[in-house]
């Protein structure tokens, strides 16, 4: 266990967690974007900047991605703490204005709209669905296209492999932004993304007649678990 000041607080933790996992166990909260609870952290988005001391010099770093240290003084609410995460909420609400996430948490910064004007995009390169898709549901079938040069920014900074995408909506559930979204209409699920849209057959239940999962997802989970096929004929509701 290491022993850290949060905010005036003596806190507790065990080695190997970060800043934001301590100060949630301390009950002191630290907004955050691009972190997930069950996904590693790439500190993309800046929200959950804190300013940790240490020997007497002061820097910003983000809570989400810095482990704890014995000794560590860390302030997550200073001016200069303030003064950075409006400065990244700003960045986030001018390329998304309409985004809840993003427009719930620059309420909570009292702000009403950004200072200055961005070109507004659908994805804010916060990586989650990639991760999501990564160390979730092993496929790997989205890729992060690194803005270069050459890319204009209209052009999508993600791309969804049609041949590894299973259509399981994992991408679209943990997008803050709502970049990617799913919808099922009868028999086919829509999965939209910032570069197109892909469809999915639904598997029809054989006790109730609904449409209730993409027929490729169903085959990936019998293969990886070597699961007899017949094991999702019915429905979960239908299923004992
Ligand atoms: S599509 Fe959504 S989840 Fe994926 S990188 Fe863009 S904003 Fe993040
Ligand atoms: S939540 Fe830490 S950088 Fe995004």
């Amino acid at each position: 266990m290491v022993k850290l000041t949060i905010d005036d607080k003596v806190v507790e933790a065990e080695e190997g967690l970060t800043i934001l996992d301590a100060a949630n166990q301390a009950g002191i909260h630290i907004p955050t974007l691009c972190s997930h609870e069950s996904l590693s952290p790439i500190g993309s988005c800046r929200v959950c900047t804190v300013e940790i001391i240490t020997d007497g010099t002061s820097n910003l770093a983000t809570a989400c991605n810095y482990a704890v240290e014995e000794g560590l003084r860390v302030r997550t609410n200073s001016e200069k703490v303030v003064q950075a995460r409006r400065l990244a909420v700003e960045l986030l609400l001018a390329q998304r204005p309409h985004s809840d996430r993003i427009r719930e948490l620059a309420n909570k910064l009292d702000i009403e709209k950004p200072s200055f004007t961005l070109k507004q995009k659908e994805c804010i390169l916060c990586e989650l669905c990639v991760r999501a898709c990564h160390e979730i549901v092993g496929v790997d079938a989205i890729t992060f296209i690194a803005q270069g040069i050459n890319r204009g920014i209209d052009e999508p900074s993600i791309e969804i492999s049609p041949i590894k995408c299973i259509g399981c909506d994992s991408c679209a559930y943990v997008c803050p932004t709502e970049a990617i979204t799913v919808e099922d209409v009868g028999d086919t699920r829509i999965i939209n993304t910032p570069g197109g849209k892909m469809e999915f057959k639904l598997k029809k239940c054989k006790t109730c007649g609904n449409y209730w999962a993409p027929e490729k997802q169903l085959d990936y989970i019998v293969e990886k678990w070597h699961l007899e096929p017949e094991i999702f004929d019915s429905c979960p509701d239908c299923r004992d």
